[in-house]
C-alpha cells in the first residue's frame, strides 16, 4: 500500500531501540520503496552532532543490525540521504526552534517516543509549545506503558492534554509480528476453526515466549519489572486477547480493540496458588539474575507461569496457561490449542488418547500445525498415531516471502495511520488492572521466586501447575 511523504521524528535516535530496530525497519522499507521522495528521519538526542556524524553513526548501526540488505552500499548511502540530526534537550529550550523550523505544515509527522516514559510528558509539552503538533501529527511510545494502573493512567491523562487517543500509537512489538496477525486470518479467514474455537471443544490453550538471554545490561529497568511487568502484561496479555476475543465486525482499529478490550476484563482474579515465579541462577560460566541486577537479595522474577479463567460464555471452563522467562533452555514461542477427546472411541482403549492440537508458532520459526489422529500403516490393526499436518511458512510461501520484521510494519502503519496493531488507553488500564492486585499479593506476602537451573525449562513447580490438571506443556518441556 503507498503511503504519502512523511517524516519521523525520532526522540533518543541514538539510543538502542533506534539502532536495533527503529533505523534498520525504515532502512528495510526505504529498500522496499516505501518512503516516498521527500520523506526524512530526523535524529533527535541530547548529543551534539551534526548530520553528517549522525549519518556515520546510522551507517555503523546498520553494518551491524541491518542484515543482508545492508551490505548493499548504494542503497545505505541513498537512505542516509534522509536523514538528518537534531540536537536537542526534551527538558529544556535547546533544538527545539530547530527542529520547528525544519517542519513542513500538514505533512504527516510522527514522533517516535524512544525514550524512558519519564519524558514523555516533557516531549509533550514541548511539541505542543513549539506548535509541532497538527491534524497529521503522530506519537510512537515504547512499553513499558507505566508501572501499574495508577501510573498508566496518569500518562494516559497527560498524552490527552497534548493529543487525541487517535494520534496516539502505543507500540506492543508482538503485534506486528507475521504470525500474531497470521492468527487472526487463521481464526476468522477459514471455516474449519471457528465453530470448534470454544471451551465445548477446546480443553485448554497454552501460550508460551521462553528467551535463553538473560536480562545483563538491563538490570536496572528489569529489576522493577519482573517477567510480569516486562512481558506478561503486555505481550502475552496480547497473545491471549487474539487467541480468545469475539470476531470483530470488521478489521478495523476500534472493532478489534473493543474485543481485546473485552477478554481482558473477563480474566477472573488468578488465584495465589496459580502462579509460579522463579529467578534464574548462574550456570555454566553464565552469571545468574542476582548477580546481573546486583542486588544479591532481589525478589524479581525472571520466570512467571499461570493459569487463568476467562469469564464469559465462549470459555466458561477452558483454562489459559501463560508462561514466559528468561535464560531458558530454548527459544520458544508458541500459542497451541489442545481440542478435546473425541466423546467416544470406537477404536477401544486399546488405541489411547489422542487429541488435535493447533499450535501457532512464533519463534523461531514461524509456522503454524495442526495434529491429527491417522492410523499407524501397516497390517497390524488398528493403531492410532499422532501426525502433525505441517505449514512452515518459509516452505509453503518459498524462502524468498517477505516477512518484515515487526518494527517495519507497526512503523508503516503508523505513517499509514492505521492503529489497529496499537493498544489503546482503555485497554492497556485493563491490563494493568488485571496485574496490580497479582503484584500487591506477592508484596504484602513477601513471596519469593523460586529458583531454577539457567537453560532449563524453569522451576519444577511450573511442570506442577499443568501436571495438578493433567496436563502437559507443549513446546519448551521439563
Ligand atoms: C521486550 C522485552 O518487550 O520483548 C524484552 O522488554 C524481551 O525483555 C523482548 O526480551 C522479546 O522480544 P522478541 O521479539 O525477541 O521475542
Amino acid at each position: 500500500i503507498p503511503v504519502d511523504t512523511f517524516d519521523l521524528v525520532v526522540f533518543g535516535g541514538t539510543g538502542d531501540l533506534a539502532q536495533r530496530k527503529i533505523l534498520p525497519a525504515l532502512f528495510k522499507r526505504f529498500c522496499a520503496g516505501q518512503m516516498p521522495r521527500g520523506s526524512r528521519l530526523i535524529g533527535a538526542a541530547r548529543t551534539t552532532m551534526d548530520a553528517a556524524a549522525y549519518r556515520d553513526f546510522v551507517r555503523g548501526a546498520l553494518s551491524e543490525f541491518g542484515g543482508e540488505a545492508a551490505l548493499d552500499r548504494s542503497a545505505v548511502d541513498a537512505f542516509c540521504e534522509k536523514l538528518t540530526y537534531v540536537a536537542i534537550d526534551a527538558r529544556g529550550d535547546q533544538g527545539w526552534d530547530t527542529l520547528s523550523g525544519m517542519m513542513v505544515p500538514d505533512r504527516v509527522c510522527a514522533f517516535y517516543y524512544s525514550v524512558g516514559p519519564g519524558l514523555f510528558s516533557d516531549l509533550s509539552q514541548r511539541l505542543h509549545r513549539h506548535g509541532l503538533v497538527h491534524a497529521n501529527t503522530r506519537i510512537v511510545v515504547e512499553k513499558p506503558f507505566g508501572h501499574d494502573l495508577d501510573s498508566a493512567r496518569a500518562l494516559n491523562r497527560e498524552l490527552s492534554q497534548h493529543f487525541e487517543e487517535s494520534q496516539i500509537y502505543r507500540i506492543d512489538h508482538y503485534l506486528g509480528k507475521e504470525t500474531v496477525q497470521n492468527l487472526m486470518v487463521v481464526r476468522f479467514g477459514n471455516m474449519l476453526f471457528e465453530p470448534l474455537w470454544n471451551a465445548q471443544y477446546i480443553d485448554h490453550v497454552q501460550i508460551t515466549v521462553a528467551e535463553t538471554v538473560g536480562v545483563r545490561g538491563r538490570g536496572e529497568y528489569y529489576e522493577n519489572a519482573g517477567a510480569m511487568r516486562d512481558m506478561m502484561q503486555n505481550h502475552l496479555m496480547q497473545l491471549l486477547c487474539l487467541t480468545a476475543m469475539e470476531p470483530p465486525a470488521m478489521f478495523e482499529p476500534d472493532a478489534v480493540r473493543d474485543e481485546k478490550l473485552k477478554v481482558i476484563r473477563a480474566l477472573d482474579v488468578v488465584q495465589p496458588h496459580h502462579i509460579v515465579r522463579g529467578q534464574y541462577t548462574a550456570a555454566d560460566g553464565h552469571s545468574s539474575y542476582r548477580e546481573d541486577v546486583d542486588n544479591p537479595r532481589s525478589k524479581t522474577e525472571s520466570f512467571i507461569a499461570l493459569k487463568c479463567h476467562l469469564n464469559n460464555w465462549r470459555w466458561a471452563g477452558t483454562p489459559f496457561y501463560l508462561r514466559t522467562g528468561k535464560r531458558l533452555k530454548e527459544r520458544d514461542s508458541e500459542i497451541t490449542v489442545v481440542f478435546k477427546d473425541t466423546p467416544h472411541s470406537i477404536f477401544g482403549p486399546e488405541a489411547g488418547r489422542h487429541r488435535n492440537e493447533l499450535t501457532i508458532q512464533l519463534q523461531p520459526d514461524e509456522g503454524i500445525t495442526l495434529g491429527v489422529t491417522i492410523k499407524e500403516p501397516g497390517p497390524g490393526g488398528m493403531r492410532l498415531i499422532d501426525v502433525p499436518l505441517d505449514m512452515s511458512f518459509a516452505e509453503a510461501l518459498g524462502p524468498d516471502a517477505d516477512s518484515p520484521d515487526a518494527y517495519e510494519r507497526l512503523i508503516m502503519d503508523v505513517i499509514r495511520g492505521n492503529q489497529t496493531l496499537f493498544m489503546r488507553n482503555d485497554e492497556v488500564e485493563a491490563a494493568w488492572a488485571w496485574t496490580d492486585p497479582i503484584i500487591r499479593g506477592w508484596e504484602a506476602r513477601g513471596d519469593a521466586p523460586k529458583p531454577y537451573d539457567s537453560f532449563s525449562a524453569g522451576p519444577d513447580d511450573a511442570a506442577m501447575l499443568m501436571r495438578r490438571d493433567g496436563r502437559e506443556w507443549r513446546g519448551m518441556k521439563h
